[in-house]
């Protein structure tokens, strides 16, 4: 490794962009050098500048901008009905609140469809969006797109195993890889993808085992969900790692590192109750007119 090019765990925290100067942002040569060096990064979903702010000053390296955000944001049962114009919308928020992490966005279903439909809207997503790099998912079926994508100077970060934009072709939300033609199909999916260019892949709802095998078998870094210990790095979408829904179903593989939707609701009880008592808002929410006397309010 050069002098010039520091490693994830010396990536100063400050923003700067003068683009001949080390810029404290974290790119993909750093998630490279961060496998070669055996250091674990991580990952979150994102959806909004006020959680990449907070995203950012964790220090947390790569920051997704995931078509969960059908889930999450627009409360649809799957991802499928999430568009491009959705993920310009998210990534360029996100984008704002961000100085730090490396910025990847999802390519929702169908918008890489052919080689011609994933340079536009791949394109869209970096221009319109400010990606630094793109997301796809599938293995040897898209390595051609990939190939393409990575020519026309677009990052992509692979996504196989459980891939949910695939959910009614999978039959659910299922574990992926069990069984010699199931695991034989994956390498093959996670080799293509690297030679196709891929600059990391995720592996989503796998055996540990196998994602172990992946891992060790790729020089790109691999990026776990529901894929064990031995993954370069691991993603967890942010509303599940914060516990923002109290109600959501937490998958096998979910940590909870907060429980901040009872806090919100407990909050949000608080405020209408507060309202109702009229103990809010007190004397020092209001604004006043000195030249005007104080009104008598009524009741007082
Ligand atoms: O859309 C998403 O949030 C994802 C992650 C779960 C990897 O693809």
């Amino acid at each position: 490794m050069s002098s010039s090019s520091p490693t994830l765990a010396s990536v100063p925290r400050s923003s700067g962009y003068a683009s001949d100067k080390p810029t404290g942002r974290v790119r993909i040569q750093h998630l490279r050098e961060s496998k070669e060096k055996k250091q674990r990064f991580s990952a979150v979903t994102c959806y909004d500048a006020t959680f990449a702010r907070l995203v950012d000053a964790a220090g947390i390296e790569v920051v997704l901008v995931g078509d969960s955000l059908g889930n999450v944001i627009q409360g649809q049962e799957t991802t499928l009905p999430v568009t491009v114009d959705h993920m310009v919308y998210h990534t360029a928020a996100v984008a704002r609140g961000l100085h730090r992490a490396h910025l990847v966005a999802d390519m929702p279903f169908m918008s890489y469809r052919n080689a011609d439909v994933a340079l536009h809207n791949a394109g869209r997503l970096l221009a319109e969006g400010g990606a630094h790099a793109v997301k796809l998912e599938g293995g040897v079926e898209f390595a051609e797109t990939v190939r393409q994508l990575v020519q026309a100077g677009i990052p992509v970060m692979g996504h196989i195993g459980l891939t949910p934009q695939s959910v009614h072709a999978m039959g659910g939300h299922r574990v992926q890889g069990r069984g010699t033609s199931a695991r034989k199909r994956l390498l093959a999916d996670a080799k293509a993808l690297e030679a196709a260019g891929c600059y990391s892949i995720v592996l989503e709802a796998i055996p540990a085992e196998l994602a172990a095998e992946v891992t060790a078998l790729l020089k790109i870094p691999t990026i776990g969900i529901g894929a064990g210990t031995e993954c370069d790095g691991q993603i967890l979408v942010i509303y599940d790692l914060l516990g923002l829904d109290p109600h959501a179903h937490k998958p096998k593989f979910v940590k909870k590192f907060a429980s901040l939707g009872e806090l919100a609701q407990a909050a949000l009880t608080q405020y209408r109750e507060d309202v109702a008592s009229a103990t809010f808002p007190g004397p020092e929410h209001v604004y006043h007119d000195p030249t005007v006397a104080p009104a008598k309010v009524a009741g007082a």
